[in-house]
């Protein structure tokens, strides 16, 4: 048990920040016991961890990033999607049957994805059963909760990453049966066939993690269309698998119909918003808060290697900017406020582990402190001023510590 102290800043809800100057939080094993400014009157003998004149918020949340493209992190993003992974990804994840190689990417990829204050994060992986084992051992290693999945794709990929549909089920089935962290990840639409989806399908209607990609790019959606003529729309081709539950991610999302944004919320599955990929691969503009308007759970995703960092506060802001290129486009007045994306990055996309995301009584203990920049101290700009700048203009430097779960990540 202990108290930790220093200027708290939390979103309970999208519409405002909680702050509490010089407050405290009481940790317990590893969840928020209680929250205020009185408690070391209320718990005298418990040990006070003092980060006061820092800046306490919750751990980023990061609900989509793919582990095996960060040896090619900001490479050939001239491309759009279906040549980018023809032309770069594809070939990169070959690699990954090769564990010494994998180990290499995967430390680089933790070391810099805890360095940019995310603490909980949902992993592609490859198609390799022994990167994704690894890659579970190593997260569970640095303290970083995370789920990671084994690629499944059985057709129109290079010949190095065709599975059959038998194999590709079996070692998910036995991944998601033997831990926690495994998630199954059909990598989207044409790289699966419908049987292959079918026994993926069936494992997720037992309540097993899911995260997949819908509705990046209109060449995309155009080619699911003529291989799946049958369905109502791409959401439906996931449907009709069993595919889409509570406890789904669809990565990005950018042109899905209200038809299927109402399945989407029925379902109750989340949506991952990936704004710096839908930009670079000049995808399409996602207007995120039509999403939230209609109630349906979204967090952000960095999407590397599409999108460009594995920091979820540029992710903020490239969220932001993106509902502005909306609003400038078609002058709905509809932006996304600070506010709203700093929840998207906590508790928006933290719900899809639990009770993550907030300092609420009863969360689990997910903590970044922030040392505020000179610039901000000499100023004596107020707790909300400080956290913009952080945001928008700070650096990982500024990050001095980060807990998972009440306990310390390790970068190294
Ligand atoms: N759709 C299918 N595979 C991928 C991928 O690796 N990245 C992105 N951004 N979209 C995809
Ligand atoms: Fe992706």
């Amino acid at each position: 048990m202990k108290l930790f102290k220093g200027n708290i800043i939390y979103t309970k809800n999208k519409e405002s920040f909680e702050i509490m100057e010089n407050g405290f939080i009481l940790e317990e094993n590893g969840h928020v016991q209680d929250i205020g400014l009185d408690l070391v009157e209320k718990y005298p003998e418990t040990e006070v961890v003092d980060y006061s004149g820092h800046l306490l918020i919750p751990g980023f949340v990061d609900l989509h990033f793919h582990a095996v493209q960060y040896g090619n992190l900001g490479i050939g993003l001239d491309e759009e999607l279906l040549d980018w992974l023809n032309t770069y990804t594809f070939k990169e994840e070959e690699k990954f049957s090769d564990l010494p190689y994998a180990e290499s990417i995967f430390k680089e990829a933790i070391k810099d994805i805890i360095q940019s204050g995310t603490t909980r994060i949902v992993f592609f992986s490859s198609i390799h059963e022994g990167a994704t084992r690894l890659l579970i051992d190593l997260c569970e290693k640095h303290n970083l909760s995370a789920y990671v999945g084994k690629v499944n794709m059985d057709r129109n990929a290079s010949e190095g990453l065709i599975e059959s549909p038998k194999a590709s089920y079996e070692i998910t089935k036995r991944l998601v049966e033997e831990t926690e962290q495994a998630i199954i990840t059909p990598r989207f639409v044409p790289s699966c066939t419908k049987d292959l989806m079918t026994s993926l399908g069936e494992l997720a209607q037992k309540g097993y993690p899911v995260q997949t990609h819908i509705s990046e790019t209109e060449n995309e959606i155009e080619w699911v269309k003529s291989l799946h003529p049958e369905a109502k729309n791409y959401l439906d081709v996931y449907d009709q698998c069993g595919l889409v539950t509570d406890r789904t991610i669809l990565a990005h999302c950018v042109f899905c119909t209200d038809d299927e944004k109402e399945v989407i919320k029925y379902r109750g599955a989340y949506v991952a918003h990936c704004p710096a990929a839908n930009f670079n691969l000049t995808s399409g503009i996602m207007n995120v808060k039509d999403y939230i308007n209609k109630g349906i759970k979204v967090g952000l995703g960095t999407d590397v290697g599409a999108g460009n960092t594995p920091s979820i506060r540029n992710i903020i802001v490239e969220s932001i900017k993106m509902s502005k290129v909306n609003q400038m486009m078609h002058r709905d007045k509809d932006v996304l406020s600070f506010s709203e994306a700093f929840y998207l990055a906590t508790k928006g996309g933290g719900s899809y582990f639990g009770n993550v995301g907030s300092f609420e009584v009863g969360y689990e203990f997910d903590l970044l402190v922030i040392k505020p920049d000179d610039l901000s101290l000499s100023r004596g700009i107020n707790c909300l001023e400080q956290l913009q700048r952080f945001v928008y203009a700070g650096h990982n430097d500024m990050i001095i510590e980060s807990y998972c779960q009440g306990k310390k990540l390790k970068a190294y």
